[in-house]
């Protein structure tokens, strides 16, 4: 190896039998333990590996290690697949073969446990609480409608006509239930795995930054991935009130994110301010995003339509994309519309403007190295 090392080998065969080698050797080096809750494995499997989300996902704790490698590996490469893979695989351009090795002796290691789920549905008495409540909330805001989206499943108003948001249903209600804070903090917990503690989610655009959002658009976002009416399969068990309680807990949760200090940092476009790709996409919000996102990109808590400044640009890109393309089906329709002739060129230069908008010093934490204190 050190003689191969030592001679003048094109680049190419170095870093092929580099590569060879690192799935058995540098497997072992790596910290399974770490891995597994560094790649989010642990939001959905639980800390122990056997306490999953939701009922109905696999407790992976101790059993034998090339099993354990195969599944995982079958399921990033999608030959296994079916309605419950979809989830998982999601996070699975997080890990190469090298860390699903590491991670599979870990697992391996655990004691064997049959997977059981934490329910942390509400008790009947919380449920009452939360009916109480709710019918209070709607009777102050005379809301008249039932919700459709909740009796049937679908976004249709009863007329036939689609429409972008339904009165009433669980989002109001949550929007009216006073938030408990220490409770926001310890549902948020699990919401970490993947949005980190900070709630910045990722400047590659896997997670979204959360922190600073309105809760509004939280509580919308939340009740439409969990009416399946936004498709998310990652998130779809954390919007679940299995996995996070109620309507309660769900006011709770989006109360403590909105007040979490943004990242200073955020992921951006490649184009700097002064250049002609930065002026245009300026240009091109000016025209066609303020009337709804604000002049800063502050989006409007009262109208659902969410803040976008300091938002990671590649996450943007991605949800700005399914937007015109129709791949994201809560889209506000009049959104649709206006970003129609939106070419692909068009559409990064105006979301690298947006990335570039700098959130005011108030909502910002005072550097990228903060650390949620609520989490030590
Ligand atoms: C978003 C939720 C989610 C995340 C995150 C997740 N998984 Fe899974 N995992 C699942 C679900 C759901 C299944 C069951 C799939 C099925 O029904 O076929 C599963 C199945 C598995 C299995 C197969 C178990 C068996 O007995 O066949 C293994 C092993 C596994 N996951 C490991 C991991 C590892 C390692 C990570 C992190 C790199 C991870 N998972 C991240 C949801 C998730
Ligand atoms: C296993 C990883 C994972 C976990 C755990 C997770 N999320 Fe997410 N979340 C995602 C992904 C991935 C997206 C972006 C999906 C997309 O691109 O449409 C997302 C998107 C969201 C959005 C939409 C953001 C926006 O700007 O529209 C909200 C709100 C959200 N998550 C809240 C939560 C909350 C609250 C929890 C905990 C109860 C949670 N998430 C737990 C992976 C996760
Ligand atoms: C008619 C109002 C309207 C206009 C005009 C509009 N948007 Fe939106 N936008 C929305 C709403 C509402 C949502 C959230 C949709 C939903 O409910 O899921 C959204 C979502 C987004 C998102 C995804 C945010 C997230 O956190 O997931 C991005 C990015 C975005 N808009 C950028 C833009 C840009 C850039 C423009 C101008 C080129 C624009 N929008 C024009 C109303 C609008």
């Amino acid at each position: 190896m050190s003689k191969l090392l030592n001679t003048a080998v094109p680049a190419v065969l170095m870093t092929a039998s580099l590569g060879m080698v690192s799935s058995t050797v540098f497997a072992a080096d790596l910290d399974g333990a770490k891995l597994f809750t560094e790649k989010t494995c642990h939001s959905c499997h639980g800390k122990d590996a056997s306490t999953p989300v939701v009922a109905g996902y696999p407790s992976i704790a101790g059993q034998a290690k090339e099993y354990l490698a195969q599944q995982i590996k079958d399921i990033k490469s999608g030959a296994r697949s079916n309605g419950q893979t979809a989830a998982m695989k999601g996070v699975m351009h997080l890990v190469s073969d090298a860390e699903i090795d590491a991670i599979a002796a870990y697992l391996s290691t655990l004691p064997y446990k049959p997977g059981r789920a934490v329910s942390k549905a509400p008790t009947k008495e919380q449920a009452a609480a939360n009916t109480a409540a709710a019918s209070a909330a709607a009777s102050a805001a005379s809301t008249t409608r039932t919700d459709p989206v909740h009796a049937s499943g679908k976004l249709h108003d009863g007329t036939g006509e689609k429409v972008w948001m339904v009165k009433g249903g669980e989002r109001e209600e949550a929007l009216h239930l006073k938030p408990d804070h220490d409770n926001g903090i310890e549902v948020f917990e699990v919401c970490a795995g993947c949005h980190l503690t900070e709630g910045w989610g990722k400047p590659d655009g896997t997670f979204p930054q959360l922190a600073g959002q309105h809760q509004s658009v939280l509580i919308k976002q939340l009740a439409d991935i969990r009416s399946k009416n936004r498709d998310n399969p990652t998130m779809y068990p954390f919007a679940l009130p299995e996995a996070i309680g109620g309507t309660q807990a769900m006011a709770d949760v989006t109360a403590y994110i909105s007040k979490i200090p943004m990242n200073p940092d955020n992921g951006k476009g490649e184009w700097a301010e002064g250049t002609p790709e930065y002026e245009q996409g300026k240009k091109l919000y000016h025209d066609n995003c303020i009337k709804c996102h604000g002049e800063n990109g502050e989006g409007n808590a009262e109208k659902f339509y969410p803040l976008i400044q300091g938002q990671h640009y590649k996450y943007m890109l991605r949800q700005f994309e399914w937007i015109r393309d129709g791949k994201r089906r809560n889209a506000n329709p009049d959104m649709v519309k206006q970003i129609k002739g939106f070419s692909d060129k068009d559409m990064q230069m105006v979301i690298n403007y947006v990335s570039r908008i700098k959130p005011p010093k108030e909502k910002l934490a005072p550097s990228k190295d903060w650390l949620n204190p609520d989490y030590d």
